[in-house]
């Protein structure tokens, strides 16, 4: 890959980012885990909470994210019927709720890679509807009952105890049903008075999308200051990951998040010297690949490759400081 080089300004831009609004940011909630040297602190953001443990988005996975010291606690939000934002990663209901055995006939068929498949699409089901269903029994019995959260309800549990780093999903698909996510989020989040990078030292925001048209439209539209990053799979690597794709991502972005597979060094040095932070998605116990441990691989991303913050469904075992040999 052809990488920039560094330049002056884009380091002091990267060390004014970091230090304006990041560190500051989080400092209460890192402070407890005070670091003796002199490196930047990382941060600890919760992938849908704490969800190796917890069913993902669920109130249960939030709090114990909570507990286990999360700086962030990450929403992925969906849109239902009556416009009311939603918890939860994917666009329909079938993986993590009883939706099937509820609502036996409301799916729509699709036709995936030659078969045809069910979905119970959550833009298909009203906030009172989706109420009903059961979003813990999917991943072990004792969650049975816990219900799928509003992005209200995740910010009145989450305010004061952590950060909040919602992801504005399938925006343009919610787009054609009618419903400007990026309207709903931030009014959610004005509501709750925290629109506004400072407004509550104690839970900053850092809004997140794969779709830079959505974070395009938060920034250049509806005019929000608050920090966005872009985030990069393989999907979209071609376009972002070169030096040219950093330099416009900084036009709009405070920072990317790549797929941990798409990052090491030099990409790390290419996203600094484009003035922008890098948070890698997603570790997990259950997946560390050379790794002996998911502490193990966030300590060689975090203080050996240099990435600011993880995402992680382990956040008890995030290396507040860099693990000695
Ligand atoms: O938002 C960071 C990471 O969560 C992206 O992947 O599919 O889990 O939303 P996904
Ligand atoms: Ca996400």
């Amino acid at each position: 890959m052809n990488l920039i080089s560094p330049t002056r300004r884009a380091q002091r831009v990267f060390a004014v980012v970091l230090v304006c609004f990041v560190v500051p940011a989080v400092a209460p909630m890192t402070r407890r885990a005070a670091d003796t040297d002199s490196t930047p602190k990382k941060i600890l953001v919760a992938h849908r909470g704490a969800s190796a443990y917890a069913p993902e988005h669920t109130i249960e996975a939030y709090e114990l994210a909570i507990k286990q010291g999360a700086d962030f606690v990450e929403q992925d939000l969906q849109v239902t019927k009556d416009g009311v934002l939603v918890c939860l990663h994917d666009e329909s209901l079938e993986r993590t709720t009883n939706v099937e055995e509820m609502f036996p006939d409301r799916f729509t068929e699709e036709r995936v890679g030659g078969a045809t498949v069910k979905r119970w699409f959550v833009a298909d089901f009203t906030l009172k509807e989706i109420k009903q269903l059961d979003a813990g029994s999917w991943f072990a019995p004792q969650f049975k009952g816990a219900r799928v959260p509003t992005f209200g309800e995740a910010i009145k549990l989450i305010r004061g105890r952590a950060g909040l780093y919602p992801e504005t999903k399938a925006p343009e698909v919610y787009g054609r049903r009618g419903f400007e996510m990026e309207r709903l989020v931030l009014a959610e989040l004005k509501r709750h008075g925290l629109d506004r990078p400072g407004a509550d030292r104690r839970t900053p925001v850092i809004m997140q999308s794969f779709s830079a048209a959505s974070l395009r439209k938060m920034r250049a539209e509806l005019k929000t200051e608050l920090p966005l990053v872009l985030l990069i799979g393989d999907e979209n690597k071609d376009e972002w990951l070169t030096p040219a794709g950093l330099k416009r991502a900084r036009e709009f972005a405070r920072g990317i998040g790549p797929a941990k597979a798409l990052v090491n060094a030099s990409v790390v040095k290419a996203a600094r010297d484009a003035g922008l932070t890098i948070t890698p998605y997603t570790f997990r116990s259950r997946d560390s690949g050379q790794f002996t441990s998911v502490r193990e691989e966030m300590n060689h991303f975090l203080y050996t490759l240099g990435a600011d913050a993880v995402f992680t469904d382990n956040p008890d075992e995030f290396p507040r400081q860099r693990l000695s040999r």
